[in-house]
């Protein structure tokens, strides 16, 4: 039975004509417009029948809570039910990893970490559970599976990538897709999933960014709304902005082999939305690509779904005319258009555009009939609301034991010399880094806010907590800096990144920071063993250090549940996890390329017992 929920039932499919038939101009072009709830001031849903409203990383209501941000959402649904014609709303979201923007929801691992798991049962689990949590607070859109397939590790947004190929990315896109839709896609707590971003995101060219000019650090308006302020200048240093949003300078053959298989997997599942990407094909922006959206995405891999822009994305296709990049955006294919901040604007650009003759009144019907098929197929025209009583699901005891399976799946042993791991249930153990108790160091970006936070951003376990819990409070003693004195058997210290999202993340250089490798110097002369645990969004380079250390693991971006960090390295669960990102050797080994040398390579992990031998 093909999933697909097209052709619509016959009673759909004519309320869908009917609705075209008596809609004005504005109105059509209302659906196709998604401002941020941050532009929209009460009556504008209603006054400019606005399609769609979403949060931006960060978007929330205050107070953050998950009552709260039904309420926000239903007020805006409500607002369209009393329209002229009534057409429902849909409200998107990033839910990327859980509902991750409010807070007291289930954060589950990031992608990078998913993919360690290979386990499709388990990301279709997750995208049920975060359906539910999202389903609970009014909304019926998620901006996620990310599909990206990053081929240079540099860029900020690797960790949102399940991995670097198509044959691990595609089966779990799919499980997330089949898990965000539940029994049908007309089920009350079906999420539609959009697939993003198409397409090639991941294999953009390190320096070929133009969001942020590097000589005079001039920003646009999104960036001055998120306040980067001097850690702007400060990471534009270290190279924030260069592959993110780049132009990606692959030829043909690749794109379709290594970058197109998720979307066409992800159609086959039933997906009724895809989102362009920012990045540019040989200089031609996707967000202005016909050949890719309407020839090869609507017709070689016929998607019926609709095609939202990234958020602004469309602006950039010609920076100084703004009248232009809407129209050729439309022409290129995309059917609803993430303004974010004036809609006005842009419905005014797109009507001239219409009334010129530049955009043709089909392709409007069409824009406006993929929007309304994928509101019918989600039953929203019977069902604009969701059920309150779904509240009790966000952050829930179940959601929350699904994460830390998650996150014990997740882990990958890349050394375990002196069969170090597990740890031994008995004797003192030593535990340093200020990362052992930081449950936003676990989240990274994408977490109540876009950046995403230190410390107790939401509530969770750290891995600290999770390591007493195992062994019991007086046997665990924690120094974050690993000062102080007593030598233990046993060490094991937590490194981590810093939280960043998107070009924000962007790095010439991956390595630990002196002030972590001074700390592990001084954990490694308190203890005979040292067990290092890396938090991280994507490998860092770590072949000399290593060398002093007797274990090593990498966590990814585990989310809330820390306590599944503890579990396994306790021996509760055994170590699972495979690598789905080649281990790059030196700085010089970032990009993948076929001369790049690594470490440890794709499929590569150990399983606890396995003792030592890994050479370097
Ligand atoms: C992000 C949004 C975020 C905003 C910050 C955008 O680029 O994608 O999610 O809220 O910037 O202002
Ligand atoms: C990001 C998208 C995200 C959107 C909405 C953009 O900046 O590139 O991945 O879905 O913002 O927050």
């Amino acid at each position: 039975m093909s999933l697909f929920p097209l052709p619509l039932r016959p009673e759909d499919q004519r309320l869908v004509d009917r609705l075209l038939a008596q809609m004005t101009l504005q109105e059509k072009i209302g659906q196709m417009t998604q401002p941020e709830k941050n532009s929209v001031r009460p009556g504008d849903v209603a006054r400019l029948g606005l399609g769609s409203v979403l949060s931006g990383g960060g978007g929330n209501p205050d107070p953050n809570t998950p009552q709260s941000w039904r309420e926000m959402v239903s007020a805006l649904c409500e607002e369209a039910q009393g329209s002229r014609l009534g057409i429902p709303l849909i409200y998107g979201v990033d839910a990327v990893h859980g509902h991750n923007n409010v807070v007291g929801a289930t954060i589950f691992p990031h992608n990078i970490g998913l993919g360690a798991t290979r386990n499709p049962d388990l990301v279709r689990r997750i995208g049920r559970a975060t359906a539910l949590e999202v389903a609970a607070t009014g909304v019926r859109w998620t901006f996620a599976p990310a599909v990206s397939l990053p081929q240079d590790i540099r860029w900020g947004r690797s960790y949102e990538g399940y991995g670097q190929d198509p044959e691990v990315v595609s089966p779990l896109a799919v499980a997330l897709i089949e898990g965000l839709r539940g029994e049908a896609w007309n089920d009350p707590t079906s999420v539609l999933p959009s697939v993003k971003h198409f397409v090639a995101d991941g294999g953009t060219a390190y320096g070929t960014s133009q969001r942020v000019d590097h000589a005079t650090l001039e920003v646009d308006r999104t960036l001055a709304i998120a306040q980067m302020g001097e850690s702007l200048v400060e990471l534009v240093d270290q190279g924030a902005w260069q592959i993110d949003q780049g132009d990606s300078l692959i030829d043909e053959a690749t794109l379709r082999a290594v970058h197109l298989p998720p979307y066409q997997a992800a159609i086959e599942a039933g997906a009724l939305n895809v989102m362009v990407s920012y990045s540019a094909w040989h200089g031609i922006k996707l967000h202005g690509h016909r050949f890719l959206i309407t020839d090869v995405l609507k017709g070689e891999l016929g998607f019926e779904g609709f095609v939202v822009s990234d958020w602004a994305g469309v602006d950039q296709i010609h920076p100084d005319d703004y009248g232009r990049s809407v129209i050729d955006s439309i022409n290129a294919g995309v059917d609803m258009v993430m303004v974010p901040f004036d809609a006005e604007r842009f419905i005014a650009a797109l009507r001239d555009g219409v009334e010129r003759g530049e955009v043709s009144v089909q392709r409007i019907d069409d824009a406006v009939r993929r929007i309304l098929t994928a509101k019918a197929a989600l039953g929203l025209f019977e069902q604009p609301q969701t059920d309150p009583a779904l509240l009790n699901t966000v952050g829930s005891e179940a959601h929350r034991d699904l994460a830390r399976e998650a996150v014990r799946e997740s882990l990958v042993l890349l050394k375990n010399g002196n069969g170090t791991l597990p740890l031994s249930r008995t004797g003192e153990l030593l535990v340093v880094g200020e990362a052992a108790d930081d449950i936003g160091a676990q989240c990274g970006g994408w977490t109540i806010t876009w950046m995403g936070g230190h410390g107790a951003t939401t509530p969770g376990t750290s891995i600290l907590g999770g390591l007493q819990a195992e062994l019991g409070q007086d046997r665990v003693h924690y120094s974050a800096d690993a000062s102080g004195e007593g030598v233990f058997p046993v060490a094991v210290a937590v490194v981590a990144e810093e939280p960043y999202a998107e070009g924000m993340g962007d790095r010439a250089e991956l390595c630990l920071s002196p002030k972590q490798l001074q700390m592990l110097e001084r954990a490694r002369k308190r203890c005979d063993h040292l067990v290092v645990v890396l938090l991280s969004g994507r490998p860092l380079i770590v072949t000399e250090p290593l060398v002093g250390w007797d274990a090593f693991v990498a966590a990814w971006l585990p989310g809330t549940e820390g306590r599944g960090v503890a579990e396994v390295l306790c021996g509760r669960h055994p170590f699972k996890g495979r690598l789905s990102f080649d281990w790059p050797r030196s700085q010089g080994d970032l990009a993948r390329t076929p001369n790049a040398q690594h470490l440890w390579t794709v499929g590569e992990g150990l399983n606890t017992g396995v003792s030592g031998a890994v050479s370097v």
